[in-house]
C-alpha cells in the first residue's frame, strides 16, 4: 500500500482536480440508497483534502455538483445540499488548522440560500489562509463558464473597454470562474468512467488524465499517491520534443 512518504514532493502537481464519481453505484452494490453513497463520499473528500494539504499540493479542485446534476431526483439534490452545508459547518476549524483557503466556482447563485450562506461564511473565514486552495465546483458546467466569459469579453469589446486585438489567453483566463488558479496538472476521475463531463475544459488543455476503477467512497490515500506517482512518471512535453525538454 502506498503512503504519502512514497511521493517525491519536489515534483508535485501544483493543481489536482478530481471528478468524484461512483457514489451511487457504491451504494447500490451494498443494497443501499444512493444518498448512502454520497454520505460515505464526504469521508473520502475529507481524507483526500487532508492528504493533498499534507503533501503540499497548492490547488485542489473537486467536482461536487454539476449543472447537469440539477436533473437528479429532488430527494438526492436535497441530500447533497444538506451534506454540503453540514460538512462546511463541521470542517471550518479543520480548514483553518490546516491553513486551507476555501473557494467555490460555478453558478453559486443557483444553490439553495442556506448553502450559499454557509459557503460564503466559510470562504470569508478562510480567505486569509496561505496554504492549499480548496475549490468546490458547485452547479458548475464548463460550457456555461465559457459562454459567460465570451459574453463578458464581447460586452467589453463592444463598449471599447478592451480591443479585439488584445484578446489573448491571459484575457480569457481572467474572465473564467477559475481566474485565481493555474491550469490543472493532474485530473483524476474515479469509478472507471473515462469522460470529462463538462469539467474545466479550457483549464485541462495540458493536464495529465488519470482514470481509476474505484468508486469515490473507496478512494483512499493509497489511490491518491498512485495517481501522483503515475503523474510523476510521465513526461509532460507541452507540444515539444523530448530532446527539447532535456
Ligand atoms: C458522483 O457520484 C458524485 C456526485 C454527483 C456528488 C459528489 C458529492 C460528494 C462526494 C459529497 C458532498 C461533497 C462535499 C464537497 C461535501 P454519482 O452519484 O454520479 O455516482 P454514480 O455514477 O455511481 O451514480
Amino acid at each position: 500500500m502506498y503512503t504519502l512518504e512514497d511521493v517525491n514532493t519536489n515534483r508535485l502537481p501544483k493543481h489536482v482536480a478530481i471528478i468524484m464519481d461512483g457514489n451511487g453505484r457504491w451504494a447500490k452494490q451494498r443494497g443501499k440508497l444512493r444518498v448512502f453513497g454520497h454520505e460515505n463520499g464526504v469521508e473520502a473528500v475529507r481524507k483526500t483534502v487532508e492528504s493533498c494539504a499534507k503533501l503540499g499540493v497548492e490547488f485542489l479542485t473537486l467536482y461536487a455538483f454539476s449543472t447537469e446534476n440539477w436533473n437528479r431526483p429532488k430527494i438526492e439534490i436535497d441530500t447533497l445540499m444538506k451534506l454540503l452545508v453540514a460538512s462546511l459547518r463541521k470542517e471550518l476549524d479543520t480548514l483553518n488548522k490546516n491553513n486551507i483557503c476555501l473557494k467555490a466556482i460555478g453558478n453559486i447563485h443557483s444553490l439553495p440560500p442556506k448553502a450559499q450562506k454557509e459557503l460564503s461564511e466559510v470562504i470569508v473565514k478562510t480567505e486569509e489562509n496561505s496554504g492549499m486552495t480548496l475549490t468546490l465546483a458547485l452547479s458548475y458546467g464548463s460550457r456555461e463558464e465559457l459562454k459567460q466569459a465570451i459574453k463578458e469579453i464581447s460586452f467589453k469589446v463592444k463598449n471599447n473597454i478592451i480591443s479585439l486585438e488584445n484578446i489573448d489567453e491571459a484575457v480569457i483566463n481572467t474572465h473564467l470562474y477559475t481566474h485565481f488558479m493555474p491550469d490543472v496538472d493532474l485530473l483524476i476521475r474515479t469509478s472507471g468512467e473515462c469522460r470529462i463531463s463538462n469539467f474545466l475544459l479550457w483549464q485541462i488543455a495540458y493536464a495529465e488524465l488519470y482514470f481509476i476503477d474505484v468508486f469515490w467512497p473507496d478512494f483512499s490515500e493509497h489511490h491518491l499517491v498512485e495517481a501522483i506517482l503515475s503523474y510523476q512518471n510521465r513526461e509532460r512535453r507541452f507540444g515539444k520534443t523530448s530532446e527539447q525538454l532535456s
